[in-house]
This record gives C-alpha cells, sequence and structure tokens, in this order.
C-alpha cells in the first residue's frame, strides 16, 4: 500500500511546488513586467531590415493555448516580450470574416481586398481576370518597395510558394485559386497563373529568397511519393513548363548567383557565399506538419531551418531586408479541427521568431510578429491551473458529459460529436463523451456547427513588434495598416527619404527665421 501512495504524494507535491499561488509570486511577477515596462523606451532608428511573421489563423486564443501547452499560464512567448503590441481588425472589402488572401493582400500591400483576390484593390471582383489586368488595380507589395529602395527581399512558407498568404507578395490574381493553368477556366484565358507569375514576372523573378513547397504547380506532371504525395485539392501543373528549370536559367542568363535545394541536406548544405538568390521547394503541396516531418538529409526543413537560411542569404545586402515568414500550418490544422497540430505549429512559428531574435540586432531590424485572422477555437471554463490545455474541462451538469477545454464554433463532420436520443418525447442532441485520448494529435474538438471544415473567426488578431519604430504598433489598428507602418518604419515607398524631407524643412525654417531676425 506505501509504496504505492508515495508516488502520488510527490505529485501532489510537485504541483504544489510549481504552482506556486502566494503574495511573493504574484509580486515577483508583476515586479518584473513594471520593471520591464519602465524601461521601454522609443526606437526612433531606421528599420533597415523587417521581418514580418505570419501565423496563418493564429488568432489569440491560438496564441494563448500555445503559451500553455510550452510552459503553462504564467509563461511567456518570446514575441510576448516584445515591447509593442496592437491588434488589427481583419475584416475584408467584403467580408465581415476574411480568407487569407484579402487579408494577405491588406497586410503586405496596404489595401483591403475582396475575399479570395491576389494583389489587387477592391475595384477587382473574385474570379474577374479582365479587372485584375488593369494597372491600376495592381498593388505594390512590401517586397516590391523594399527591392525598389535597394533591399533584398523574399519570403519562407510552410505552405505551395504560391499559396494564399506568400501570393501577394509578388502575384495579382483575380482568384487565389489559380496557383497554376491548370485550375483555370476559359474566362481567365488572359491571365497568368500565380507560379508563372513568380518565375517569370517583377518582383518574383528579383526575390532573394523563396522557400516553402508548391512543386506540383511548378513543374508539370510532378509525381508524388508516399512521403510527399501530391496535393489532389490544388492545382497540378500540366502545360509541360518546368518553372523551376526556368527560375535557373533566368538567373544564369543574367549572371545571378543562386541556389536551388529541395531537402534538409541541401539547404544545411548550400554555399552561402555564392548564393544571391535562394530557392527551395521541399514538397509537392505543403510541407509537413512539424511533428510528423521527415528530419533526416532526405526530409523537410522545419519553418526554423528555412528562416535561418533566408537570413543568412538576406543580410549580405548592405541595404538591408524585407523578409516575410508564414506558419501556415496553424491554419491547415485548425481547418481540420486538430487543436494540438495547430497549436504545435504555432509553436514552431515561436521558435523560428526566437532564431530571428537570436540572430537579429533591435537596433537596426524590426521584427513584427502578427496573423492574418482568428479561428474559432474557443478555451473553456474552468479546468484547474496546471491541467492539460488538451484535456478535459469539467463535466457538464445538464448531461453528465465531460468536455474539452478546447473546442470549435465551427467544423468538418470530423468535429460533428453529436448523436441523436429521445427524451420526454423529443429528439435532441446528445454529446458524445470525448474520451481520453483528448491529447492526441489527430483528435478533433467538438464544433458546434457542422460545415465543410472549421472557418476562419472574425475577431482581432495581436500583432506584437521589436527594433525601430516597432511603438507604430500601439492600438488598435487597420489590418492594411500594418503595411503602412512597416514602409514608414523602413523608410520604402511613399516614405522613402521622409526623414531627409522633414530635416531639410526643419532646416529651411530655422535658415528663414534666423534670415528675418537678422534683417530686424
Ligand atoms: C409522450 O407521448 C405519448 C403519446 O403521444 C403521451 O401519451 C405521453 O404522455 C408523452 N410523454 C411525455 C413525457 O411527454
Ligand atoms: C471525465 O473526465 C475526468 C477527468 O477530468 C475523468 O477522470 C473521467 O474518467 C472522465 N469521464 C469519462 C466518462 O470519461
Amino acid at each position: 500500500m506505501f509504496p504505492r501512495i508515495l508516488p502520488v504524494f510527490f505529485v501532489i507535491y510537485a504541483a504544489k511546488c510549481t504552482l506556486r499561488t502566494d503574495q511573493q509570486f504574484w509580486t515577483e511577477l508583476a515586479e518584473n513586467e513594471l520593471a520591464e515596462a519602465l524601461q521601454v523606451k522609443w526606437n526612433l532608428g531606421v528599420a533597415k531590415n523587417v521581418i514580418l511573421f505570419v501565423g496563418d489563423g493564429m488568432g489569440p486564443n491560438t496564441v494563448t493555448a500555445t503559451r500553455i501547452y510550452k510552459g503553462g499560464e504564467s509563461h511567456r512567448l518570446v514575441y510576448e516580450k516584445f515591447p509593442h503590441v496592437g491588434l488589427l481588425k481583419t475584416y475584408s472589402a467584403n467580408k465581415m470574416v476574411p480568407d487569407s488572401s484579402c487579408s494577405a493582400t491588406a497586410l503586405f500591400c496596404g489595401v483591403k481586398a475582396n475575399q479570395e483576390t491576389i494583389g489587387v484593390d477592391a475595384s477587382v471582383k473574385h474570379k474577374d481576370c479582365s479587372a485584375s489586368l488593369r494597372p491600376e488595380a495592381r498593388l505594390k507589395s512590401l517586397a516590391s518597395i523594399a527591392l525598389k529602395a535597394g533591399k533584398s527581399a523574399g519570403f519562407v512558407t510552410t505552405m505551395r510558394v504560391t499559396h494564399a498568404t506568400p501570393g501577394p507578395i509578388y502575384a495579382h490574381s483575380a482568384d487565389r485559386k489559380w496557383e497554376c493553368e491548370d485550375k483555370m477556366p476559359a474566362s481567365a484565358a488572359a491571365c497568368k497563373d500565380i507560379a508563372r507569375q513568380l518565375v517569370e514576372d517583377w518582383p518574383g523573378k528579383d526575390l532573394q529568397v523563396i522557400l516553402g513547397g508548391g512543386r506540383q504547380v511548378l513543374v508539370s506532371n510532378s509525381t508524388g511519393t508516399k512521403e510527399d504525395p501530391l496535393d489532389t485539392w490544388s492545382c497540378i501543373r500540366k502545360d509541360g513548363k518546368d518553372l523551376i528549370k526556368e527560375y535557373q536559367k533566368d538567373k544564369h542568363d543574367r549572371g545571378l548567383r543562386y541556389s536551388y535545394v529541395s531537402n534538409n541536406k541541401q539547404l544545411k548544405g548550400f554555399d552561402v557565399d555564392q548564393t544571391d538568390y535562394l530557392l527551395g521547394i521541399f514538397a509537392n503541396g505543403h510541407l509537413k506538419y512539424e511533428h510528423e516531418r521527415n528530419k533526416g538529409p532526405e526530409g523537410m526543413p522545419s519553418i526554423s531551418d528555412m528562416v535561418e537560411a533566408a537570413i543568412k542569404v538576406l543580410r549580405k545586402n548592405k541595404n538591408g531586408y524585407f523578409l516575410m515568414v508564414e506558419g501556415g500550418n496553424v491554419d491547415m490544422a485548425h481547418h481540420r479541427g486538430w487543436a494540438k497540430r495547430a497549436v504545435d505549429e504555432s509553436a514552431a512559428l515561436e521558435g523560428a521568431v526566437r532564431l530571428a531574435a537570436a540572430h537579429t540586432d533591435p537596433r537596426d531590424t524590426l521584427l513584427v510578429v502578427t496573423s492574418d485572422h482568428t479561428h474559432t477555437l474557443s478555451i473553456n471554463g474552468y479546468p484547474y491551473r496546471g491541467t492539460d490545455i488538451f484535456g478535459i474541462a469539467q463535466t457538464s451538469k445538464y448531461d453528465n458529459v465531460n468536455y474539452t477545454t478546447l473546442s470549435y464554433g465551427t467544423g468538418g463532420p470530423g468535429s460533428m460529436k453529436y448523436s441523436v436520443k429521445t427524451e420526454h418525447n423529443r429528439t435532441v442532441a446528445a454529446r458524445e463523451d470525448p474520451g481520453v485520448n483528448t491529447d492526441s494529435f489527430d483528435y478533433q474538438q467538438i464544433a458546434a456547427i457542422t460545415l465543410d471544415e472549421n472557418s476562419h473567426g472574425g475577431g482581432d488578431v495581436v500583432v506584437y513588434a521589436r527594433g525601430p519604430h516597432a511603438h507604430l504598433f500601439h492600438n488598435v489598428h487597420e489590418q492594411h495598416y500594418v503595411y503602412h507602418a512597416i514602409s514608414y518604419a523602413a523608410k520604402m515607398g511613399a516614405y522613402s527619404g521622409t526623414s531627409a524631407i522633414y530635416t531639410n524643412i526643419s532646416l529651411l525654417a530655422i535658415a528663414a527665421w534666423v534670415a528675418i531676425c537678422i534683417m530686424k
């Protein structure tokens, strides 16, 4: 009896130790935060470099769950220690709740757009090819204005490089699905697919870093393997083009030094000194989830591995760089109702932010971490502090059935955890018991409303910032403000040379005043 009880006491004792509740503990937590807050100074320098992280679908509840997953309720994620935060309103030109292409257009191109359009303003309706060809509808991205300012530019994504979030960095399309020619209707014959825009058009062809998935949209008749299957939901190129070869030919013909890599070994091994342009395509479709990718030499890289390689190439430019990093599998997992996978992907993105924070200097590099939209994830009451975020919250006294701490507002058929029963001559919904495996990666949390899949949410997302002009993120902002704030901080686009103008104006004013004084 005794030896069996002993470990239980140890567990209780350990739990008590780690979960302090005494006054001193809370006071120390708060005093540390106060000391930190009193240190905050505005950094009025120019952002030579900018790295913009987008956790796709990483709403505030996903971030809270990530924090608890990684270290408990009092833990702080690396970007939660950034000195400046704000909120972003994510509605689009035509929807209260956006998709990832119009929200990426807002973030990277500075205006709100219609759902499912890429890099074009709201004069372009979804699927309206001819409207998207009008030059005045086509938007310039942060990558375009960074290149114009003499900086390097590029992006890293765990999605296809032609997907909704990276798309607006370089493409203009009336439909996010036009990633390759095979998904384009006859009415879009005059429009170029997104993959070709990346390789053939500006600014895509001048991007120094392109890392992600999407071989099947770049190379005709790509074949899948068990490890790296074709994504039959998305476009599969069939027009005979090999855009990876075209990329290489273009760089070769222009005398530019490039590397093409397609697995972990090559990404670790490319010659940074001899590489000014880096293309890495690691999968037919999206990259695998972090917890199930092959970490060996033939496998796919983590988001941190890609960010590390990107920074190595981009920082060679003495004028600085703009880099966009998308953690896209947060969104993919949420769509399928896999909260633990989504949170694990969000944790992987935090790892990439940690790496970037360590490899850059806050004096000259602006780091911005945000999301494009939320999901309908909720954190339900009232689990005990210190319990598993993927565990059971409580039992409902109305049906005597357990419920999980995490659940969704909307979800696919796998999240429809109701059956029917007859009670008092009425047919009612009976909630299924969540069982004991709610902590598994494959567990789909219950959703209130059944749809094809979990939908996006319309709540605000948080924006965290560190570095020059990070204080421009300070209250509740429009999502497309991010483009303007970054342009200002890095003196790009409409704000290139702003400080020079202001300095000149003040010098002129002083000179005029002195002249007037002398004349008097
Ligand atoms: C159920 O319906 C039957 C027949 O319609 C009726 O006799 C019975 O009283 C009802 N029971 C309840 C609990 O309403
Ligand atoms: C309900 O959850 C508790 C843990 O909170 C667990 O001990 C219990 O076995 C669960 N009930 C069922 C029916 O699974």
